[in-house]
């Protein structure tokens, strides 16, 4: 998967050639672009806002750098990114979303910095690209960069070849709807804790069952308003009523 990601902080975007996407960037499974956006300014000042036209506090960001940015990187008659600019106005960002990007073969992230981008440029690349604005929870950070770090691992973990047991991520939280229950690992009893002893039966069935009620459990918790997209049989109805 190519990933390209455009900010006024490209430093802000180093952590992505650590750990498990740094890898996966090493070994190409990603190939990952940087791009100041300043290089596409050409005043002295390499400016890239400007005050809102019609009033109010802060500043936006000019359009033509990034219609000059979105032109070099994508010209427009070549093949186009999927392009998903962070925002506390779009979609929120899911699970589901999350798997929907790990398919693309090409996303360009465009990360806004004060109030946000002059709105034309979105419009600009929806006329040749797939636009996703995207929101990853209901607070304002000061600009894209870090919701842009949250959604390629998101993202990036997803890839074939990226984790290292491809099985894991089918256990995760919210890949059947549920958030996971608790795990434990050696010793069998810490600090005068023992761990469940079902774990320790080897009886399969058993733990399967065990793990799924504490899901539906921590589930109707802490996130109840998951509860209604999740398909619950009668021994699922059970351990809720429980
Ligand atoms: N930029 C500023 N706040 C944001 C948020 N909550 N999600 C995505 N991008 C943002």
């Amino acid at each position: 998967m190519k990933i390209d990601v455009l900010s006024i902080f490209p430093g802000y975007l180093a952590p992505l050639r650590e750990s498990l996407i740094g890898k996966a960037v090493d070994r190409g499974v990603i190939e990952l672009g940087v791009h100041d956006l300043r290089r596409w300014t050409y005043d002295v000042h390499r400016t890239v806002d400007d005050s809102p036209y019609g009033g109010g506090p802060g500043m936006l960001m000019r359009a033509e750098p990034w219609g000059l940015a979105l032109d070099e990187l994508a010209p427009v008659d070549g093949p186009q990114p999927r392009l998903v600019v962070p925002t506390p106005a779009g979609r929120p960002f899911t699970q589901a979303l999350a798997n929907e990007l790990a398919a693309e073969p090409w996303l360009l992230f465009a990360c806004g910095r004060y109030e946000g981008i002059d709105a034309r440029v979105v419009e600009y690349a929806a006329d040749r690209m797939v636009v996703d604005e995207v929101s990853l929870g209901d607070y304002v950070l000061a600009g894209g960069e870090v919701a842009v770090l949250v959604m390629v691992e998101a993202i990036g973990r997803l890839l074939p070849g990226v984790l290292g047991n491809v099985a894991s991520h089918e256990q995760d939280s919210f890949s059947d709807g549920l958030l996971e229950g608790p795990a434990y690992t050696r010793p069998e009893v810490w600090r005068g804790r023992p761990v469940p002893d079902v774990l320790l039966s080897g009886h399969h069935a058993a733990i399967a069952r065990w793990r799924r009620d504490e899901a539906l459990r921590r589930t109707a918790a802490r996130r109840p308003d998951l509860l209604s997209a999740v398909t619950l049989d009668t021994t699922d109805r059970k351990v809720l009523a429980e």
